[in-house]
C-alpha cells in the first residue's frame, strides 16, 4: 500500500481534539459551532495544501477542485468544472457522536486526491475531467432539525422558505445563522449551475451497523469494504404534548395533566408497534420538556420520532398507528396533542451501472467486497435524485454507530482510500 492513502489515518489524527464532548462522550459538532468551522477550516487548509481551488457556494457547501491542467482544458475552468467526478461527505455530528461519521469521508477523499496526484505525476493516470471533493453541511440535522439540509438545499427538495424559517435549540433561525456565516438568505436555495457541476457522486462513509462486522466479516481475509446498494426509507415526526404546568409537592396525582406520562406511554407503544412491523425500526431519540425542573409538572413535552421503513405505505401506516396510540394518551391524561412531519425521505436505491463500477474497482483493494443496503440516511440520497451516486462503506468492528463507539481500524481506512481512489480513477 503506498504512503500517500495513509494519509487518512493523520488526517483524522489531526482533528481528534476538535468537539470533543466531555458531558455526552465522542463529538458533538454542530454545523457552524465552533467546531464544525474548525472542521471546515482545517479542510480548506489540507484542500490548499493539495493545490486544490476551495470555495463555499451559496448554500455553504465547501468544494475543492482538482482541476484539469489550463492546457488540457478544451472550454473554460467554469464550463470545464459541468459533469465533474465528485466524492466527499460531512463534518457535522450528531450529539455525543463518532470520529468517523462524516469527517471519515472528508479525510479519504483528501487522502484519493493524494493518490490519484501521485498517480498523475508518473504518468499512471490519464483524466478526462476535474475532481472535486465536497463538504455538506448540517447533514446530520442535529441543529435544525432536518437532515442533508446543505444537499436538499442544493437539489431543491425542500421548500427554501421552510429551511430559512428552522430554528435550532436557541431559537436562531437558519437564515440568522447562514447569514453569520457571511452567506446571504436570499440566495440559499436551488443551485441548478453548482448541480450540473455534478457528473456523479460518490461518498465514502463508515459502516453503521452490523453490515460488516459479523464474527464471519470480523475473520481474517474477510472484506473490509462494501458498496451501497439501497438506503432505508426514513422520516422524522415530533409530537407535542399540551398539559398543565403545576407544582410537584401541591398537586394531588388524581389532579395532573402531566405531558410527561403521555409521552412515556407513546414511548413504549413506538416499541411496541415497530417491532410487530418486520423491517420497520422506530426510535425516540430526543423528548424536551419544558419547563423541564425537578420539581414541576411540565406544561409541554416535545418528542421527536425516527421511522425507517423500506415501503413509504408501511412508515406512513406505522406512524399513524402511533400518532392515534399518542392521542389516545394524551386524553387519558388530559393532555392533547399535536403532531408535524419534519422529514420524509423515501427508500433509495443507488444507481446500478456506477454501483457496478464502483464494485469492479472496490474488489481491486477488497476482493469479496459485498453490496451492502444501510439504514442510515446520507446526502448520497438526497442527491441520487438528480444524479447518478454511490456509496463505499468501510468496516466498523463495533457495530456501533452515532455514539462514541463507533469505529475504523486505521488499516481498514487505508484500504478505503485505495478503494475510493480506484473507483474514482476507473470513473475519471
Ligand atoms: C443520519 O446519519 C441518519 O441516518 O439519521
Ligand atoms: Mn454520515
Ligand atoms: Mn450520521
Amino acid at each position: 500500500m503506498t504512503e500517500t492513502a495513509s494519509a487518512v489515518t493523520s488526517l483524522m489524527a489531526a482533528i481528534a481534539d476538535v468537539g470533543t464532548d466531555p458531558r455526552r462522550g465522542g463529538y458533538s459538532r454542530p454545523v457552524w459551532s465552533p467546531a464544525e468551522k474548525d472542521l471546515r477550516g482545517w479542510f480548506l487548509q489540507e484542500a490548499h495544501s493539495r493545490g486544490l481551488d476551495t470555495e463555499e457556494d451559496r448554500n455553504g457547501i465547501l468544494w475543492a477542485w482538482w482541476d484539469l491542467p489550463a492546457g488540457r482544458r478544451v472550454t473554460s475552468l467554469e464550463a470545464s468544472r459541468q459533469g465533474a467526478l465528485v466524492t466527499g461527505s460531512h463534518l457535522d455530528s450528531v450529539p455525543g457522536g463518532g470520529a468517523y461519521d462524516g469527517p471519515l469521508g472528508v479525510a479519504s477523499a483528501l487522502a484519493a486526491v493524494d493518490v490519484l496526484q501521485a498517480r498523475e505525476a508518473a504518468g499512471a493516470l490519464d483524466r478526462r475531467r476535474p475532481l472535486a471533493v465536497a463538504v455538506f453541511p448540517e447533514e446530520e440535522g442535529s441543529r435544525f432539525g432536518v437532515a442533508c439540509l446543505g444537499s436538499r438545499l442544493l437539489a431543491g427538495t425542500i421548500p427554501v422558505e421552510r429551511a430559512l424559517g428552522l430554528r435550532d435549540a436557541a431559537g436562531i433561525t437558519f437564515a440568522e445563522a447562514a447569514r453569520a456565516e457571511g452567506l446571504d438568505p436570499a440566495h440559499i436555495g436551488p443551485d441548478p449551475a453548482a448541480l450540473a457541476r455534478i457528473g456523479q457522486f460518490v461518498e465514502l462513509h463508515v459502516e453503521q451497523g452490523r453490515g460488516l462486522n459479523t464474527d464471519e466479516h470480523l475473520s481474517a481475509g474477510a472484506p473490509a469494504i462494501a458498496v451501497g446498494s439501497t438506503i432505508l426509507g426514513h422520516g422524522r415526526w415530533r409530537i407535542s404534548f399540551h398539559g398543565q404546568g403545576n407544582h410537584a409537592g401541591t398537586t394531588l396525582m388524581s389532579d395532573r395533566c402531566d405531558p410527561m406520562v403521555a409521552a412515556a406511554e407513546t414511548v413504549i407503544d413506538v416499541r411496541r408497534l415497530a417491532r410487530v412491523q418486520p423491517e420497520a425500526r422506530a426510535t425516540v431519540g430526543r423528548v424536551e420538556p419544558v419547563p423541564g425542573g425537578t420539581n414541576v409538572i411540565a406544561s409541554r413535552l416535545d418528542l421527536w420520532l425516527d421511522v425507517r421503513h423500506p415501503e413509504d405505505e408501511v412508515t406512513a401506516a406505522l406512524v399513524e398507528d402511533i400518532w392515534r396510540h399518542a392521542q389516545q394518551a394524551a386524553l387519558s391524561e388530559g393532555c392533547t396533542a399535536e403532531l408535524t412531519e419534519e422529514s420524509l425521505s423515501g427508500t433509495v436505491h443507488f444507481d446500478p451501472q456506477l454501483a457496478a463500477s464502483l464494485t469492479e474497482a472496490v474488489r481491486r483493494t477488497a476482493p469479496a467486497a459485498p453490496l451492502l443496503p444501510t439504514g442510515a440516511g446520507h446526502d448520497a440520497g438526497v442527491l441520487a435524485a438528480k444524479v447518478p451516486t454511490g456509496m463505499i462503506y468501510v468496516r466498523n468492528p463495533s457495530g456501533v454507530s452515532h455514539a462514541p463507539e463507533e469505529h475504523v481500524e486505521d488499516g481498514d481506512a487505508v484500504l478505503g482510500v485505495h478503494a475510493l481512489a480506484d473507483a474514482l480513477e476507473d470513473l475519471l
